[in-house]
């Protein structure tokens, strides 16, 4: 076997082996493939895609190229964000359902995006640690039911590799691709539940909805075949959700939802997810479910959950910074908003320095903007539209104001959920 060979044949577009495709990982992670063998490899995988005994195949394979941990709990649910701008969702899911007796043992990423990933979010609360040994996880977990890291172990090393090859070779939107890497990950972290919410839109890394829904299915296909419960909800991300952007901004956010003082679209979509979520967890029906995380979100028990967690992290909830300055940018007409540009919000968040470029570069938590309509609203001339929330670096009103649109006539909110695939 070689890998000319092996490029050639998918070249062709000939089915790929599991011991040509194992060759190429071993390959790629020992060396002796290069960088340039690889994106040429990967190259033809966005090009002519996988099939999906393939892509079962490539998942196994990079599943099993480092740990797989075992935590030693029957039946640990995880949540999965493909990202999108203002997803704050985990940090509201995750005591919700643990404040329901749903295990929650979560690795999150910090992510390079418009702004921080969970992790970045999370640190934004003074003191909370992102990092621990695998017996205090483990401990966490029994005691309070919940406990959320940036990483355990080497899990998936050839996903590291391959992905930032991909994140520079214009190789990261293939379908077969993102369901492995993202499949891979979650087998590896040890839950027996999945759920997965690919966001789709202007500000989603899958923009057209056919894409999604073969992502969707693709990705509950592996999980099944590995013997975990998975449910993929397509939901919108062509406007940010809710109306934070930024990482201490979403955090005060998501503890005013956890209050059941939320955004529509966030407390919908937490409902959703978390009925999911519940329903797998407890081995309930999804409707009995729903309501026992509607119970938890208004009774103030999920939140209760939450000052659990922040404590047992060694946050302090009372502290969450904010930037020293903020400015208003008031609306420059009346009218119905009928499109918020979520990709263009988020560069604004990253331009006042909430999100990084590069893995290595410091991100200021403190930064990020407050919406105070969405898509649908009506809203007068003169009023405020957002707060920019700021430090050193700045961003101007008409950079704000280009990324909404108004309309004279009535304009209906966006479907937030579009499609479950379980
Ligand atoms: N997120 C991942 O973890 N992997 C991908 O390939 C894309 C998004």
């Amino acid at each position: 076997m070689n890998i000319l060979d092996i490029i050639d044949k998918k070249e062709k577009n000939e089915k790929l082996t599991k011991e040509e495709l194992q060759y190429v990982i071993n390959g790629y992670l020992d060396g002796s493939i290069k960088d340039y063998q690889m994106a040429a490899f990967l190259t033809e995988i966005d090009l002519l895609g996988l099939s999906e005994e393939e892509t079962i195949n490539l998942t196994d394979i990079m599943l099993h190229s480092g740990e797989i941990l075992n935590l030693g709990f029957d039946n640990i649910t995880d949540k999965h964000s493909t990202g999108g701008v203002g997803d704050k969702t985990t940090i509201v899911l995750a005591p919700l359902v643990a404040s329901l007796g749903v295990k929650v043992a979560k690795m999150s990423g910090r992510g390079l995006g418009h702004t921080g990933g969970t992790i970045d979010k999370l640190e934004s609360i003074k003191g909370f640690q992102t990092s621990m040994s695998l017996e205090k996880f483990k401990d966490q977990v029994s005691k309070i039911g919940i406990a959320l890291v940036g990483g355990m172990g080497n899990l998936v090393p050839a996903d590291k590799k391959i992905y930032a090859l991909r994140d520079v070779t214009g190789t990261v939107d293939s379908v077969p691709l993102i369901a492995s890497s993202i499949m891979s990950k979650k087998l590896a972290s040890g839950a027996s539940n999945i759920v997965i919410d690919l966001k789709v839109g202007s500000g989603a890394l899958v923009s057209s909805l056919e894409e999604a829904k073969k992502l969707a299915s693709l990705m509950v296909t592996i999980g099944k075949n590995n013997n975990k419960q998975t449910a993929c909800v397509l939901t919108n991300m062509d406007e940010p959700l809710g109306y934070a952007v930024g990482n201490s901004v979403e955090v005060i956010e998501a503890i005013n939802t956890l209050k059941g003082q939320g955004p529509k679209d966030l407390t919908d979509l937490v409902i959703k997810l978390g009925g999911l979520m519940t329903a797998m967890g407890l081995n309930i029906s999804e409707k009995e479910a729903q309501i026992k995380v509607k119970e938890n979100l208004y009774n103030g028990k999920g939140y209760q959950k939450m000052l659990e967690w922040v404590k047992a992290q060694g946050g302090d909830i009372n502290n969450i910074p904010l930037a020293k300055h903020t400015k208003i940018i008031s609306s420059p007409k009346s009218g119905y908003i009928s499109s918020i540009n979520a990709l263009e919000i988020g560069k604004l968040a990253r331009k006042l320095g909430a999100g990084r470029l590069t893995k290595d570069e410091e991100i200021d938590l403190s930064v990020g903007l407050i919406l105070n309509y969405k898509v649908g609203d009506y809203v007068q001339k003169d009023e405020p539209l957002v707060t920019i929330f700021y430090n050193e670096k700045e961003i101007t009103e008409a950079e704000v104001l280009s990324c909404f649109k108004f309309s004279d006539s009535k304009i209906n909110s966006p479907k937030l959920i579009i499609d479950i695939i379980r």
